[in-house]
């Protein structure tokens, strides 16, 4: 199995996103909390553009309560899942990859919602991507950005557990199951963290479906992310991409940073 999550590959991260598109709607549709908090900082802000829509999870609702949505994503497999609900909420739906999107129109709210940040693994990603979120920046728009909050395990060296996230029924009848595990990708060579500086973790997720029969098939995806990504190196990135942090907060109930397990930005052009 890949061990470098430098060589990840688009290929490599739509077949693991087959895998999870698959059970996404049972996965993140109970969850509704980044959504209502969204929905308030969207407020007044007419023209939203959300990059890595995937599912239209985000997008659709916030299409339906009367914002101008453009979501844009890269995935066949996430555009697939989330076209029919976003094209009949009206949302206009791009598929491209966010590192180089260009449009023609400017939007009151970027919104990089759900760790997407994270997807990033390389400086230079990130800077492309934030180069491009403010360049759709409409004048006195926001961009925000939500991601997982550095966790005390997140450089322990030793693989994290596959732990239970949940069991849940689906429309066909199943019961499904899912284990999560965090590892922190390391360097075979010397047995250290390939950078400790900005740190990549590879992810597991493991389905288990079983059926009236009792029979299981078990689906795995397995993927990087960029962990343990402060608010001091997100405040230096937008800095470099002609950005500054107008707003930050720690949960989705827009506690202050350290009082939860997210971290949210808003910023807006320097
Ligand atoms: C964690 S999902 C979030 C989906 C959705 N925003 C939500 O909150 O449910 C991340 C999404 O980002 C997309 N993505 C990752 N890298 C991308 C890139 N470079 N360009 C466009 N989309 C990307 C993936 O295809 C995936 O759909």
């Amino acid at each position: 199995m890949l061990d470098d999550p430098l060589r990840w590959s688009s290929a490599d991260q739509e077949r693991a996103l087959r895998t999870i598109s698959r059970w996404y709607d049972l996965d993140f549709g109970p969850l509704t909390d980044d959504l209502e908090m969204i929905l308030e900082l969207a407020s007044g802000r007419e023209r939203v553009l959300e990059l890595g829509a995937g599912s239209g999870r985000i997008a659709s609702p916030l299409a339906a309560s009367g914002h101008r949505v453009t979501a844009v994503d890269s995935s066949p497999a996430m555009l697939a899942l989330g076209e029919p609900r976003m094209r009949e909420a009206g949302v206009d739906l791009r598929r491209s990859d966010m590192r180089c999107l260009s449009l023609e129109a400017r939007y009151d709210l970027v919104l990089i919602g759900l760790s997407t940040f994270q997807h990033l693994l390389r400086r230079e990603d990130q800077l492309a991507v934030l180069g491009c979120a403010r360049t759709h920046l409409a004048a006195g728009g926001r961009l925000l950005i939500d991601w997982t909050a550095p966790r005390p395990d997140d450089l322990d060296p030793t693989p994290g557990p596959m732990q239970f996230e949940w069991m849940r029924r689906t429309d066909a009848e199943e019961w499904v199951t899912k284990h999560a595990a965090q590892e922190l990708a390391l360097d075979r060579s010397c047995g250290s963290a390939i950078d400790r500086a900005s740190p990549i973790a590879w992810i597991t997720y493991q389905y288990d479906a079983v059926d009236d029969s009792g029979s299981v098939e078990r689906s795995l995806a397995r993927f990087p992310l960029r962990v343990n990504l402060s608010a001091g190196e997100m405040s230096g990135l937008l800095h470099e991409a002609g950005l500054r942090a107008v707003d930050w907060f720690g949960s989705w109930q827009l506690d202050e940073p350290g009082e939860g397990d997210r971290l949210i930005v808003s910023a807006e052009a320097a």
